[in-house]
């Protein structure tokens, strides 16, 4: 505003009385219009360091938000990133999942093994092996009623060594009282979510062998 009495009352009369001038309509008074526009606030205008328009800043610039409106755009934009980031980490782990069920499908089957003597197996017997790996714990049990079968002895809750109570007619897991069938080796009660896998067995002579793991999910 200028000192001089002569320009203050000069500059008063530029100033437009009329009320339905552009800008003004439904004001009162003769102040301009320009003084009633509607001022940001100065938190919301984003200012670069070097007093430039947005427009005429570096990318680098525009892409990272320097104060709070620009941040608005940001997180709009973290949120597709973030969308983005984790659909291609859900198809990733879908491809994982594929591709590790084709390489099991071509794994070649295990080799057979050798497990017992037939005639020593009498009804109540049970022999404990490993198949397929040395590190893959195995039982052979003859059931009260003759017949032959094998599981693995991991449990299919946390994997403890499942006990066979041959009198019973089950497979106990003492770990979290889980129970198994010992004719099926179907999870029967307790924890275990899936039947113990099963070994399958073939006989020549008087020799029992394993032959292959039947993985079973009901
Ligand atoms: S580990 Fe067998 S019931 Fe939990």
């Amino acid at each position: 505003m200028p000192d001089n009495p002569q320009r203050r009352f000069e500059a008063d009369l530029a100033l437009d009385p009329r009320i339905d001038s552009p800008g003004r309509e439904g004001l009162t008074g003769t102040t301009r219009a320009d003084v009633y526009a509607p001022r940001r606030d100065p938190v919301d205008v984003t200012v670069a360091p070097d007093g430039r328009p947005m427009e005429e800043q570096p990318k680098w610039r525009r892409d990272f938000a320097i104060d709070w409106p620009e941040d608005h755009h940001v997180a709009r934009r973290d949120f597709t990133k973030f969308l983005v980031l984790t659909s291609g980490a859900f198809a990733a782990g879908q491809g994982w999942i594929a591709v590790q069920s084709l390489v099991r499908k071509r794994r070649p089957a295990p080799e057979r093994k050798r497990i017992a003597s037939l005639a020593a197996l009498t009804p109540g017997a049970v022999v404990a092996f490993d198949y397929p790996g040395e590190h893959d714990p195995c039982l052979l049990i003859r059931t009260r009623e003759g017949e032959l079968v094998a599981y693995s002895q991991k449990c299919t809750h946390l994997a403890c060594a499942v006990v066979p109570r041959v009198d019973e007619g089950v497979l106990h897991c003492p770990c979290h009282e889980g129970y198994f069938d010992l004719a099926t080796g179907r999870n029967i009660a307790g924890p275990p979510p899936r039947p113990l896998p099963a070994i399958e067995l073939a006989i020549e002579g008087d020799d029992v062998y394993a032959v292959a793991v039947q993985l079973r999910s009901t």
